[in-house]
């Protein structure tokens, strides 16, 4: 009895030998699992009260193991569960902690159960309470982007492509295309939870039970819609994990791209925007510097995300149905990505919601007439004349203008009438680039109009999301 009787494991009966401390070591996964604690406390108590129903418990005996398990969670909570690692996981830690609360009857508790479908119950509702988190903070950092937005409608910059400067178009417009990536990772976030619908428990050790248990009882009791279909599935099951990772891959690497873009615009070359002091750090040797660290960070450890999912898919596509232990491999990534998704989105926000915006310096970049050469050649094309055509005269014009060191919008009117009838215009109205940004008014284009409305589609859709995730949370 006493302590030495404690850390034998709950399978020791056919076992002659002690687990060698080497093999204890390696295979412990109590030091990352025990964030399963109060999912695998609620999968218990629900466990032991559909127990109880059944009448495999006396309603007493149901009482009782509900109160002990009660008991750990509080214990929990404060910090005061004491977690053995030779006890390998938190479910084997919990049973042996029941036991010092309510003594044998703690045996009782395992009745129809594996831990095979306990931990995967126990990681499916880890995965929901996560994906309500994930979606939080990055409601959070939508509301950022659409705010700036709204204030920033008027401040024109030059669009990018291949990274040089293509055309104009406002501010709003560009913090809108990260809010439309970022509302699309909502949708994949939210779209994965909802495929967590099925409840594990009481597949057993892969193929069920003799004894009749209540699936449908235990399943609703915990939040799922139904019971998994399939008790081997059940157990083998980790697509849950991999879809959450996916999802949080495309995330991060959205917000890598977007972490790029305020090293890019927070450059001297650039000169677009300036970090707030709160948000950026010093150089220890050199003095002058203030470097966007945070945002590089994000940009680093999406790769770190990335690799969580090729691992844990690299972990699974060997495995044969249904467990195997290499599957106590999925945690460990899946709450790492889960943290540092989370962390990235937080540190975005606040950086995104204190920078400064240059906006002299972004008007001055989007003042090069150059920027409106398409302008030019769709003029031509309201006249009639073939795209390709009018792209080739303006090359010509692009080039004259190179050959004389004179800007575009310095050509005079009838230098540029000379190219083609229809480009007798006055050329300091037409190379004004919100003449231009005006001009492009089609749907989803950045004239002021369409931005405004976008803006409020996007004010309704996180008044939604808002309301969607405070009814999911309760
Ligand atoms: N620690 C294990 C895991 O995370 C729990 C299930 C163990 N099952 C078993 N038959 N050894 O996967």
């Amino acid at each position: 009895m006493g302590s030495r009787k404690d850390t034998r494991a709950p399978w020791a009966g056919r076992f002659r030998k002690e687990t060698d401390p080497v093999l204890q070591r390696f295979s412990a996964s109590v030091h990352f699992d025990r964030r399963l604690a109060p999912h695998d406390l609620a999968g218990s108590i629900a466990h032991a009260q559909m127990l109880a129903q059944q009448g495999l418990l006396t309603s007493e005996e149901g009482e009782r193991l509900v109160a002990g398990l009660e008991q750990i969670g509080r214990e929990f909570a404060a910090g005061e569960l004491e977690l053995d690692p030779a006890l390998e996981d938190i479910h084997t830690n919990v049973e042996r902690r029941l036991g010092e609360i309510v003594g044998p009857l703690a045996g009782k508790l395992h009745t129809g159960r594996s831990r095979n479908d306990q931990v995967a119950t126990d990681l499916l509702l880890w995965i929901r309470a996560a994906i309500l988190e994930l979606r939080e903070g990055l409601l959070g950092l939508r509301e950022t982007l659409v705010e700036r937005a709204g204030r920033e409608i008027d401040v024109i910059l030059p669009g990018y492509t291949h990274l040089q400067r293509a055309q104009p178009m406002r501010l709003a417009h560009h913090w809108l295309a990260h809010y439309e990536a970022l509302s699309r990772d909502d949708g994949r976030l939210a779209d994965a939870r909802s495929r967590v619908r099925h409840s594990p428990l009481g597949a057993g050790a892969l193929a069920g039970t003799t004894l009749p248990l209540d699936r449908d009882q235990t399943a609703r009791a915990l939040g799922f819609e139904g019971p998994s279909p399939n008790s081997l599935d059940a157990v083998a099951a980790r697509d849950a994990p991999l879809e959450l990772l996916a999802a949080l891959s495309i995330l991060m690497v959205n917000l890598s791209r977007l972490s790029e873009e305020l090293v890019l615009w927070n450059s001297s070359e650039f000169g677009f925007v300036e970090l707030d002091d709160a948000f950026a750090t010093g150089s220890s040797l050199m003095p002058q510097k203030k470097n966007p660290d945070g945002p590089e960070l994000v940009r680093g450890k999406s790769g770190r995300v990335i690799g969580s999912l090729t691992g844990l898919l690299v972990t699974l596509k060997g495995l044969p149905l249904s467990y195997n232990r290499d599957m106590q491999e999925d945690k460990e990534p899946l709450f790492d990505a889960v943290d540092t998704a989370a962390g990235s989105l937080e540190l975005l926000a606040s950086t995104l919601a204190s920078l400064r915006v240059r906006d002299d310096a972004m008007a001055r970049a989007a003042a090069d007439p150059m920027l409106l050469a398409t302008d030019l050649a769709e003029r031509m094309v309201q006249a009639r004349v073939p795209f390709r055509e009018a792209h080739e005269i303006v090359g010509r014009i692009v080039a004259h203008a190179d050959e004389h060191k004179t800007p575009l919008d310095r050509l005079s009117r009838e230098v540029l009438g000379g190219f083609h009838p229809a480009l007798d215009l006055d050329p300091a109205e037409f190379f004004r680039a919100e003449r231009s940004i005006e001009a492009r008014s089609l749907v989803g284009g950045p004239a002021r109009a369409r931005v405004e409305a976008a803006l409020e589609q996007a004010r309704s859709d996180l008044v939604r999301t808002r309301a969607e995730l405070d009814r999911q949370g309760t």
